[in-house]
């Protein structure tokens, strides 16, 4: 267990301190306060348990983050009521990103009428600056600005991956909240700087999003009922606290184990290799997957059975069949189950024309679908757990957003050759 003792206190806001962490240079130590402030720190009252409240939000909205490929800046929970995160130089611009017009959207837009829906979500982008009520910034202002952070200058492409990584952070989210029923209305986040790379960082909890039960503005679960009381009287403060409990009570639902299974069926056991390229692929996407061998041309009612056996288990399977040659067995498990069959014949180059046929020209009746890579055959799966499975979705939906942000950075490293 690495040494947490703080060091030196490195900054102190409204509602956090940050302390270096002597132990382990390049970390610090975010320790949460029991102060809730509104209108840039115009409203500020003490509130026993907000720290513990916000820090477990904060933990578990990261670790998903983390989970799931995202970039962010946690390392890992220090204590009830502060976590370690890597030291950063923060940008000092809030990162806020909508899919519901409400709030202020409303009084800087006159005519949109609250509730209009963003698709895709709208992003806006305001400078930290509480003595000037953080000043909207354009994306042109924001570069024309050249803000330096940690070694490095906020240009057009740091802007790209700031804008991008903020959409990314709030489906995630928005997604992740849908599964029990509750509507991200908006949100904001902060990034920062360590060792030259830019990351999530500060904290995203009922201070940073509007969370609406149901989707229903009155049951609002977060910060926007403080900042709307009209007099703050003790029993106020009570309610605004029980609501960030009621989310923080809520936390575990947002990283499930995964309920889904992929199972690849082998008709040889010299298929093994094609076949663990496709598990790989699964497992990275955050997919349970299993291979079995059976053949539906010499052993049908143990396909058949192997089938039967998944289908008991009540959680949601898709099956791939991997056979070279003939593949019998993907379209015979198909006739067999509800459940989706992906083809992924191994094919050789040389026969590939004339055995994939077997697997594309199928009896009327059928619905299994073929895709000619492992990888791709991994994916599909995900995708169609993805559909009930927020945590698969938000893998696939990070795995598109860094692949947009690799190609970025290859073409900004090109350029400068
Ligand atoms: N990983 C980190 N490394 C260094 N500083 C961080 C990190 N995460 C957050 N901070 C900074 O910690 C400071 C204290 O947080 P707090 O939210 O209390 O400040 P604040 O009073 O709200 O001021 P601000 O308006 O800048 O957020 C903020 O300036 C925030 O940017
Ligand atoms: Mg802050």
């Amino acid at each position: 267990m690495a040494d947490l003792t703080p060091g030196k206190l490195l900054i102190e806001g409204k509602t956090k301190q940050i302390f270096e962490l002597p132990k382990q240079p390049g970390a610090c130590l975010v320790q949460s306060k029991d102060r809730i402030t509104a209108g840039d720190g115009v409203r500020a009252h003490n509130l026993t348990g907000k720290a513990e409240i916000s820090t477990a939000t904060t933990c578990k909205v990261f670790e998903l983050l983390n989970t799931v490929g995202l970039k962010t800046h946690y390392i890992k929970r220090a204590s009830e009521t502060a976590f370690v995160s890597k030291k950063c130089d923060m940008i000092p611009i809030e990162w806020v990103t909508r899919r519901v017009a409400t709030g202020s959207f409303l009084k800087r837009n006159i005519g949109v009428k609250e509730g209009y829906r963003f698709n895709p979500p709208k992003l806006e982008t305001f400078f930290k600056d509480d003595a000037n009520h953080d000043p909207q910034w354009s994306e042109e202002v924001l570069i024309a600005n050249e803000l330096k952070c940690g070694g490095i200058t906020i240009g057009k492409d740091e802007v790209d991956f700031m804008n991008r990584t903020s959409v990314a952070v709030f489906e995630v989210l928005e997604k992740a909240w849908a599964s029990i029923d509750c509507a991200l209305i908006d949100m904001k986040i902060e990034f920062g700087v360590a060792d030259g790379e830019l990351m999530v960082a500060d904290v995203i909890d009922s201070d940073s999003w509007r969370l609406w039960p149901s989707g229903d503005k009155r049951l609002m679960k977060d910060k926007q009922v403080y900042r709307d009381l009209q007099v703050v009287t003790q029993e106020a403060l009570d309610e605004v606290k029980a609501n960030f409990k009621w989310i923080a009570e809520r936390l575990d639902l947002l990283l499930p184990s995964p309920k889904a299974l992929v199972v690849v069926l082998m008709g040889s056991p010299s298929d093994e290799d094609h076949c663990k390229k496709i598990v790989k692929t699964c497992r990275d996407m955050g997919v349970p997957c299993q291979m079995r061998v059976t053949s539906a041309h010499k052993g049908p009612e143990e396909t058949l059975s192997i089938i039967a056996q998944y289908e008991g288990t009540g959680i949601p399977t898709i099956f791939i069949a991997v056979a070279g040659r003939s593949n019998g067995l993907g379209p015979v498990t198909s006739g067999n189950t509800a459940y989706p069959v992906i083809n992924c014949p191994p094919v050789k180059s040389d026969t590939a024309m004339r055995d994939v046929w077997s697997s594309l020209d199928v009896p009327s009746g059928l619905g299994c679908v073929t895709v000619m890579y492992p990888e791709a055959a991994g994916l599909a799966a995900a995708q169609m757990l993805g559909l009930t499975n927020h945590v698969i979705w938000a893998r696939l939906r990070v795995k598109a957003l860094n692949n947009y942000l690799s190609i970025k950075a290859s073409d900004k490293k090109i350029r400068e050759f």
